[in-house]
């Protein structure tokens, strides 16, 4: 099969697209014809700095298809269903294998293109805001990087969950138009702005009762101070590659609460499999909205990643084979 690899860690340019091996068939797993790949900021930060846990290696979490092959221990899947997928690697390649218990059917009502950003974006969002940030109806969220993947997935269903007030974080102007239509109340371009003195200055000095940061460094310290009495962070991503060392001071005055979210952890759990259901359901009922910023070819992987990496896109990238 074809497949967009690389053999060393760097910029986009280290991306190939060559002939590689087809996967083998799991007997606990399924194979699919990949049809649409979503790019996941873990896979530019795992091009950029990540393990290599085949060499060459193919990376990326996110991909639908149809399933071509079953292992033989798998029971409530079969040839032929229209599958998205998530695994730790494996998704920029024309054929992949995954254990079927990350392998969610999609009605025909969802596209694969849809599909393939269904469940890290919702899955890790819905974690940061309910499981982990425990917002309710009423509350005020947060959500830093509101143009990422993570981030449009969150504004959405902060908002259909009742909160006051869902406020975001971009670094232009119009990065932050784009969120409106998504239910962001209040943007602030944090390229111009102080965020926490603007959530001061929107919220009457309340401050924020959950912040969704899949940024970290500098924008996490931001997110801590931002935080409403008994507020909760979801620490979430790394995507600016910014290691600066937290003072986690102001917590404990406030009771407030960070934690840490890695929706892997928990994937196989009863829980994320029936929230990942119901979040693919309400998709298909477009009660959320995937957003799909634009598409490259597979072989042109190297450009989708430079493009993400110019900070341009709202949403999703995706790779078609
Ligand atoms: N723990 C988990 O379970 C989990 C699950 C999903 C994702 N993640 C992590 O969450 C992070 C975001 O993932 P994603 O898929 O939402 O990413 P994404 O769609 O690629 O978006 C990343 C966003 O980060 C912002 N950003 C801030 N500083 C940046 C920098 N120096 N370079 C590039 N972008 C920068 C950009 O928005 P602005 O230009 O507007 O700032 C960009 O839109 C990643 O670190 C990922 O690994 C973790």
């Amino acid at each position: 099969m074809k497949a967009a690899v690389y053999y060393e860690n760097g910029p986009p340019e280290v991306l190939r697209y060559e002939d590689v091996p087809d996967p083998q068939c799991h007997p606990k797993g399924v194979v699919i014809r990949v049809a649409a790949i979503a790019i996941e900021g873990g896979d530019t930060l795992n091009r950029f700095g990540g393990p290599l846990m085949t060499n060459p290696h193919v990376v990326g979490y996110q991909a639908a298809g149809e399933v071509i092959e079953v292992g033989s221990e798998v029971s409530h899947l079969k040839v032929g269903d229209r599958v998205c997928t998530t695994s730790g690697w494996g998704s920029h390649a024309e054929l992949r294998a995954v254990s079927a218990r990350t392998a969610w059917k999609i009605p025909d009502s969802l596209s694969f293109q849809e599909a393939s950003v269904i469940p890290v974006t919702f899955g890790t969002a819905d974690d940061c805001l309910f499981e982990f940030g425990r917002l309710k109806a009423g509350e005020i969220a947060l959500i830093q990087a509101g143009a990422s993947g993570v981030g449009v997935a969150a504004i959405q269903l902060a908002a259909r969950a009742g909160a006051k007030m869902v406020i975001a974080t971009a670094s232009s102007d119009e990065r932050l138009e784009k969120l409106k239509p998504l239910g962001m109340t209040h943007g602030i371009n944090y390229a111009t702005h102080d965020v926490v003195e603007e959530v001061m200055r929107i919220t009457e000095k309340h401050g924020a009762d959950v912040v969704v940061d899949s940024v970290g460094g500098a924008v996490l310290q931001g997110s801590i101070l931002s935080l409403a009495y008994r507020g909760r962070v979801s620490t979430v991503g790394q995507a600016g590659r910014d290691r600066q060392k937290m003072d986690l001071s102001t917590l404990m005055g406030g009771n407030r609460t960070i934690s840490g979210v890695f929706l892997g952890a928990e994937i196989n759990t009863d829980r994320v499999q029936k929230n990942m259901a119901s979040l693919i359901d309400r998709v298909a009922k477009g009660e959320l909205k995937v957003v799909i910023d634009r598409t490259f070819p597979l072989s042109e992987a190297a450009a989708a990643h430079s493009y993400i990496e110019s900070r341009q896109a709202v949403g999703r990238v995706l790779l078609i084979p």
